[in-house]
């Protein structure tokens, strides 16, 4: 744990002034402890809409709803099952989404026009003093464009949105760095849609069940798209102990490389940017977008990237490294 870690005082006047701003159908941008939040009154549709707008995201994408406690569940949600209470009890206000059926009045501009809702109450103090302030339910992607790196900060989002939203809330650095688990429990049995900072085991230790992968089937989640959360270079993955000869293999090329210290001891000219790996799976999820972001502000044409060690508590970082390293020519449609 690092000083960084603890959000700075909330700001109640920026909270109360973001909370009008909200109830007149503006957006908002606020710090959650996963990332920022590009927020919008839930149930104004022109709200919800203004949001997609603003971060160029497909109309089909759902968005999810974020509530200040596990009484909302059945606000937005219908048939709620046992295993959703169970994990909302041990797990909210956190950073866990629940996909759930949705409750007959919720506009398909928050679902995609699907049958179900994703739901998360969050935990940092300036989200859930936004969400008391405000005193709804607040529909709020990761407030970057549609398909680039997700924001850890206020300078992120200022840089990536600008003056396009009416107000950046500045609540410090996001501690836990990468977006939600988010686990469907719409269907008949639990299925991780995206791996988070709670791992699988978390979940499965306290449902008592496997929660495997979705299938093809899976209801569709922009963050499930291949490419995703990239920097504007090509990123590759590389073992860690191939990454020297990789860097030789690319003479020539201007390099940005994140790697643990004993790869790459030598840093070749090439290399304009060479940034420390975290030996922690919670540090590197923590750091992780930021590291991404100053990767490709290095202006390097191509981004080497060690692959970090296995074993569960890496998922996560795993899966969205693998997004950043999916290439754009070959998208999977979901
Ligand atoms: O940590 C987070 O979840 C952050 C913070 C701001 O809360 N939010 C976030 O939102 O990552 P976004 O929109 O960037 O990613 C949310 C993911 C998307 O992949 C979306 O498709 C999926 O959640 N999602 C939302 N509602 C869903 C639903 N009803 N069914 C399936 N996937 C859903
Ligand atoms: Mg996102």
């Amino acid at each position: 744990m690092t000083e960084s870690l603890a959000a700075p005082p909330t700001d109640t006047a920026a909270i109360a002034r973001a909370a009008e701003l909200l109830k007149r159908g503006g957006l908002v941008a606020f710090p959650t402890e996963t990332v920022y939040g590009l927020g919008a009154d839930a149930s104004n549709p022109a709200a919800v809409r203004a949001i997609f707008t603003v971060k160029g995201r497909p109309a089909d994408h759902p968005v999810i709803v974020h509530v200040a406690d596990a009484a909302a569940l059945d606000t937005w949600a219908r048939e709620v099952p046992q295993a959703a209470r169970r994990l909302a009890a041990r797990f909210w206000p956190g950073p866990l989404t629940l996909v759930l059926k949705r409750a007959a009045p919720v506009d398909d501009g928050l679902t995609g026009g699907q049958d179900t809702v994703g739901l998360r109450c969050p935990a940092h103090t300036w989200a859930r003093a936004l969400l008391a302030a405000f005193g709804g339910a607040l529909a709020a992607p990761s407030a970057n464009r549609f398909g680039r790196i997700s924001p850890t900060t206020a300078a992120h989002v200022r840089a990536d949105l600008g003056d396009r939203v009416d107000l950046i809330l500045d609540g410090g650095a996001c501690p836990v760095g990468i977006e939600s688990t988010i686990v469907d429990l719409s269907g008949p049995a639990p299925r991780l849609l995206r791996p988070g900072s709670i791992t699988r085991a978390q979940l499965e230790a306290e449902l008592g069940q496997p929660v495997p992968d979705a299938g093809a089937d899976a209801p569709r989640a922009s963050g499930r798209l291949e490419q995703h959360y990239a920097p504007g270079a090509p990123v590759e993955l590389v073992p860690a102990g191939a990454l020297a000869a990789r860097v030789n293999a690319l003479r020539g090329e201007r390099l940005a490389v994140l790697a643990p210290a004993a790869a790459l001891l030598d840093r070749p000219a090439q290399v304009v940017a060479r940034l420390l790996a975290p030996a922690d799976a919670a540090e590197y999820g923590r750091r992780l977008y930021g590291l991404l972001h100053e990767l490709d502000a290095s202006a390097a044409m191509r981004i080497l990237i060690a692959e970090p060690p296995a074993g569960p508590d890496w998922e996560a970082v795993h899966d969205r490294l693998r997004r950043a390293a999916a290439t754009q020519e070959t998208p999977h449609s979901l």
